[in-house]
């Protein structure tokens, strides 16, 4: 039995029960939030038996997350372990920054932070019974949600829009249903919403399935985890719909309610410049997200212009918060990207690397202090895009086997 009290909706306050299967209020048709028997987790559960559980997301944060079924997590989980939390080096050094840490979330079983939250509701799945999961995706939780369906023995559908090779070649090695629309996000999303209604398959989407939300929230339980149970000044979230944001604001909140820390970080949502719905609004001062068009952009994975409902929901976050969002432009996010890899050894795809990019722009307009303990997440590995390197990493050098061929080339490079 988990500790889950209702899936409450977020506009009228209308409870449910969490154990029958519902996306959205029975009498608004709002959406539900997983609610806590935050009581029962504080006596139940102490700081020190986090320490002596395994690394295993799922079995370290059993009590916080809305498992009735403990027994599944081994049958759907491919050994997503906590990542790890990786104090900058050099690249704090050349930035001038004392306590800059990345939070790895791109070492996961499909190489990208959706493994936090895909196993959850893949488990989810299974505790009401349905035989196919499904979503919509621009690639990285196609791969996600696929990975644990094959895992757990379910039919995955994905619908992916557009697409790109590396991610495709990763998703379609899983063996779902994969439906590839020729068309941008928002439309591919509608006809995926008629066909779910149609085929009644599980919706594993974080803006209508509420255990995603659930999922995600663990970041913070791990960041603070790692930092002693003390609480990070700034954190810094590479954002689409806001999901990841907003769940991990929720964990930071929860943490502090049972009393394990004190304090919240500024959160901040990091946006390729182009294609940044939230940083606008939140340059407006507004409440609601005004959908863009996207502009090309090689932080592909975030480049969402409509977030929906995500979007007000981080305008919130990031303003009770003290924080924001920031759209950062192409050049920096490949610097950011070329930084990570070169002098931490850091190897992440574009849209991982926005955050350590708005970390420069903050620093380049005099908007952070340089003692802050920031944490800057890096959400997916370098191969998800892998033709992007071009745009900045050296070339190879091919030499004939023989010693004076070498020779020339290592004098060549260490003239450079
Ligand atoms: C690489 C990467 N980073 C971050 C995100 C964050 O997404 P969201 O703001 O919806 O949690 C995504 C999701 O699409 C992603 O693929
Ligand atoms: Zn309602």
């Amino acid at each position: 039995m988990s500790h889950v009290r209702s899936l409450v909706c977020v506009n009228c306050g209308r409870e449910h029960d969490a154990r029958e299967f519902r996306y959205f209020c029975l009498g608004c048709g709002g959406f539900l939030d997983v609610a806590f028997d935050t009581d029962e987790i504080k006596r139940s559960l102490s700081r020190d038996d986090i320490d002596s559980r395994p690394p295993s997301i799922m079995h370290r944060w059993l009590e916080f997350l809305p498992v009735e079924n403990p027994q599944l997590i081994d049958v759907v989980s491919l050994g997503e372990s906590v990542s790890p939390l990786i104090r900058a080096g050099r690249v704090a050094r050349k930035l001038g920054l004392k306590n800059l840490y990345f939070k790895d979330e791109s070492r996961f079983p499909t190489g990208s932070l959706k493994d936090r939250s895909m196993p959850l509701v893949v488990l989810k799945a299974l505790e009401f019974g349905f035989s196919s999961v499904s979503i919509v995706s621009s690639g990285n939780a196609a791969a996600s949600l696929s990975a644990y369906a094959a895992r757990a023995g379910l039919q995955a559908v994905v619908f992916v829009a557009g697409g790109h090779s590396a991610r495709l070649a990763k998703i379609r090695s899983y063996r779902p249903t994969l439906v590839q629309v020729n068309a941008p996000y928002s439309e591919t999303e509608s006809l995926y919403l008629k066909a779910r209604e149609h085929y009644g398959w599980y919706d594993c989407n974080g803006l209508i399935n509420p255990f995603r939300l659930e999922g995600k929230k663990t970041l913070a339980h791990e960041i603070c985890h790692a930092l002693g149970w003390s609480v990070p000044d700034i954190v810094i979230l590479p954002t689409a719909f806001g999901n990841g944001l907003v769940s991990a604001w929720r964990g930071f909140l929860e943490l502090e309610q049972i009393g394990w820390t004190s304090g919240r970080p500024a959160m901040f949502a990091a946006q390729p410049e182009n294609c940044a719905p939230i940083a606008r609004a939140m340059e407006k001062g507004a409440e609601t997200v005004e959908p863009v068009t996207p502009l090309p952009t090689v932080a592909n994975s975030i480049a969402v212009g409509d977030p929906a409902i995500g979007g007000g929901r981080v305008l919130k976050v990031a303003r009770e918060s003290g924080g924001g969002a920031t759209g950062v432009p192409e050049e920096l996010i490949l610097e950011a990207q070329a930084l990570l890899a070169g002098e931490e050894g850091l190897f992440v795809e574009p849209a991982g690397a926005t955050s350590l990019a708005t970390v420069m722009k903050m620093l380049a307009e005099s908007r952070v202090d340089r003692d802050a303990l920031i944490v800057a997440s890096i959400t997916g590995e370098g191969l998800n895009d892998p033709e992007i390197v071009e745009r900045w990493a050296p070339g190879t050098q091919t030499i004939e086997p023989d010693i004076g061929s070498l020779r020339r080339v290592l004098d060549r490079i260490q003239d450079q």
